[in-house]
């Protein structure tokens, strides 16, 4: 037994050795070591004498949890998203949750990119063909897809991802409209050339509907089979954001009707699994919950999550912390 903090690490990620670099010297590390979520009995047995839970964005963080570990000093997430953790439930013990903004906020927008390339020019079925032997030459009617340019790129939710995914879309010729909870700074509009709407507004709009936003009770299931039936049968769904938002069966549906045009998934309703028909259809994409896997996101997340632990033990001010009023000063 040493009086130094004690650090739970939920899974085993890249560049867990920066992790340990920063906080090695502060505190005692226990590192879950495989990259499944850890067992029950182990996280029981940590929370005792833990001063810092270090979850991903797939390990929930309960009331419960955080009752039953009296040292607990600061929830460091491992990701921008924090809907795993009850965040009210630490803010009323004053434990400051923190996450990891930006450093991944480029390697998402590519990602998002990435998917509306592939499921608008159909890259997939199209390399699929080519290995399947299929390909016996040239034809003109091969794989139609849509353009871009001249299109309207809907996002919900502009925040650091969403216009980062709004500047590539004016390099493609894209016009930019977005919803959300608030409208976005008069000089953000103004560089992206975004055009404020509300979301059913947005959803009538939208060639491309990408979404950007945390999921939160306001946000779980804000695509409904309703909001669905008023998109456009020729646009698409991109969701880099997190998988409830959508209502994944009436998205199945929809697909399945024709009602919207395409899909391009990289987060799931009740991840890892799918809604049931959802990978049998042939316009969509779909990506294992890929977005931030960059090695320059993965460095910045290892490096920002312990930097925001070794500073809540330390008694410094977090940086990036999600609620601030947690923070006794
Ligand atoms: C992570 C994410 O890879 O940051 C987030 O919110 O969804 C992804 O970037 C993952 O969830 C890490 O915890």
């Amino acid at each position: 037994m040493t009086d130094r903090p004690r650090v739970f690490v939920f899974r085993k990620v890249p560049f867990s050795d920066r992790i340990a670099e920063i906080l090695g010297p502060v505190a005692d590390l226990t590192f879950h070591e495989t990259e499944d979520p850890p067992p029950e009995a182990m996280v029981r047995a940590a929370l005792p004498e833990v001063a810092a839970l270090l979850p991903t964005a797939l390990d929930p963080v309960t009331a419960a949890m955080m009752g039953a570990a009296p040292r607990l000093k600061v929830v460091g997430n491992y990701g921008v998203g924090y809907n795993n953790v009850d965040v009210a439930a630490a803010t009323r013990r004053r434990i400051p949750v923190t996450n990891t903004p930006g450093v991944l906020t480029e390697a998402t927008a590519d990602t998002t990119w990435a998917l509306i390339m592939a499921v608008t020019r159909r890259t997939l079925e199209a390399d699929a063909f080519v290995r399947a032997g299929k390909f016996d030459g040239w034809r003109a009617s091969l794989f139609p897809g849509m353009e871009l340019a001249g299109r309207t790129l809907g996002i919900i939710g502009l925040g650091s991802i969403g216009q980062a995914v709004a500047r590539r879309g004016l390099g493609f010729g894209m016009r930019v409209a977005y919803a959300g909870r608030r409208r976005a700074a008069p000089e953000v509009e103004a560089a992206l050339q975004a055009r404020f709407a509300p979301l059913e507004g947005l959803l009538g709009q939208a060639d491309i509907l990408s979404l950007h936003c945390p999921l939160s009770a306001e946000t779980r299931h804000l695509l409904d089979a309703r909001r669905l039936a008023l998109m456009k049968p020729t646009a698409y769904l991109i969701n880099t954001a997190r998988g409830p938002v959508v209502e994944e069966r009436a998205l199945v549906e929809a697909l399945r009707a024709g009602r919207i045009a395409g899909a391009a998934l990289d987060v799931y309703e009740d991840e890892p699994r799918l809604a049931p028909g959802l990978a049998e259809l042939h316009n969509v994409v779909l990506f294992p919950h890929i977005g931030s896997s960059t090695l320059e996101a993965r460095e910045g997340m290892a490096r920002l999550v312990a930097e925001n632990i070794r500073a809540a033990l330390a008694g410094r001010r977090p940086l990036n912390i999600v609620n601030p009023e947690a923070w006794r000063a």
